[in-house]
């Protein structure tokens, strides 16, 4: 099998979707690769590491496999070869250009975000992988962004109580956020509508905000709130958030818009000097007032929304990317590095968008079917 792994064009995207490291453990498994010059660049990987670790460098989209990070744009989904697999993040509940564009060109697309929960997977997970990134980075944000210390201080000049820290959403990336805030000094309290996420939180020394409401939904996502438990939520959380100095919010329902837990009121009810990282952006925010991508400042408090968190930590994050990759591209291979796709696996079969021509990812095909 050859495998290619471009340099990604989105912009802002500093990751590379293979590093050397695993380019290595390929070729021992008979995988040739080719990497575009240039595609470990802004991940600070230079080409000679790549050819070191026995990469070809060259024109990577006639590759039987091409590996990327972003979704392929469509100048790039031109270029594959006809009958070439792709993997990736494709974003397959986000209605838009890149499934269609993928079934039309016939490519056998694999998303990263479809791989199946299952124990078996857990290598290949990357969207855990880049939510612990995320977890991590939204936590030094907020403290980047605070007036406050987040350790208490016990100096001769007095003591500085400890920041107090929310975090609302405790899936991979609020269970980072609560272990890295608590190593800051931070006292830390976590909040979700799932509520098996209690004993979690506290095992990593945070508090548990019981609002009373369970939303478990399916496969150990949430479900949306109905309008009711929304209204009772935000009413709940309004009060909860006086008390904080930083809210940190991770929550997201798949294939759903990001559900509103901060309202306007809510931000005018914290302390002047408050700070929100709001990791929902990309669906719209968790905070009402947030803007994506942006840092604003509204009733004295900043609202920070980053978009592609794990971008901004290009060499740990294409690491682990790197390795959930490999992972996946390994239950693909055969005899002497051959490709053996075997559509009676259940990753493979799961993680699998398009195919001879047609969306066969059920969710991405109503994704893509549902009006706009
Ligand atoms: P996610 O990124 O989809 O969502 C983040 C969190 O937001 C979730 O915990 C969700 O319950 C919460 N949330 C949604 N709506 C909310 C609301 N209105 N109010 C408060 N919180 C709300 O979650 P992630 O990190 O993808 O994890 C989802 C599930 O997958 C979890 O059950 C996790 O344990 C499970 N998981 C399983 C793995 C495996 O078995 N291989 C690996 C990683 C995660």
């Amino acid at each position: 099998m050859r495998l290619g792994v471009p340099k990604e064009t989105s912009p802002g995207e500093r990751r590379v979707a293979l590093v050397p490291e695993v380019v290595k453990k390929l070729k021992a498994k008979g995988v040739d690769v080719v990497v575009e010059p240039g595609a470990g660049e802004l991940a600070l990987i230079p080409d000679g590491l790549y050819a070191a670790a026995g990469a070809e460098l060259g024109d990577p989209w006639g590759a039987d496999v091409v590996v990327k990070v972003a979704p392929p744009d469509p100048s790039e989904i031109a270029r594959l070869s006809s009958g070439s697999i792709l993997v990736g993040f494709l974003a397959p509940l986000t209605k838009g250009e890149t499934i269609p564009a993928l079934r039309d060109k016939g490519t056998t697309a694999f998303a990263m975000e479809a791989i199946p929960r299952i124990s078996r997977a857990q290598a290949m997970d990357a969207l855990s992988s880049q939510s612990n990134v995320m977890g991590y980075k939204a936590v030094l944000t907020a403290a980047e962004h605070s007036t406050r210390f987040f350790p208490m201080l016990m100096t001769a000049a007095g003591t500085i109580p400890p920041a107090k820290v929310l975090v609302l959403g405790i899936g991979v990336a609020g269970l980072q956020a609560l272990a890295t805030a608590r190593r800051l000094g931070a006292q830390t309290t976590g909040y979700d509508v799932r509520p098996e996420t209690a004993e979690q939180v506290e095992s990593l020394g945070a508090k548990w905000l019981d609002l009373g409401i369970d939303a478990s939904g399916e496969g150990g996502y949430a479900r949306e709130l109905t309008a009711e438990e929304r209204e009772q939520q935000q009413a709940a959380l309004t009060e909860a958030t006086k008390g904080f100095d930083v809210v940190i919010t991770t929550a997201l329902v798949p294939g759903r818009a990001a559900p509103r837990l901060v309202t306007a009121a809510a931000v005018e009810g914290m302390k002047p000097g408050s700070v929100i990282v709001d990791l929902a952006g990309e669906t719209g925010g968790n905070c009402e007032l947030t803007t994506p991508g942006q840092t604003t400042v509204e009733h004295d408090v900043t609202i920070v929304s980053p978009l592609n968190l794990p971008a901004d930590m290009p060499e740990h994050s294409s690491q682990l990317y790197a390795r959930n990759v490999s992972s996946l591209i390994e239950l693909m291979l055969g005899e002497d590095g051959a490709l053996a796709l075997d559509w009676d696996d259940e990753i493979i079969a799961g993680a699998a968008v398009t195919r001879d021509g047609a969306i066969v990812h059920e969710r991405a095909k109503q994704t893509q079917e549902a009006s706009a």
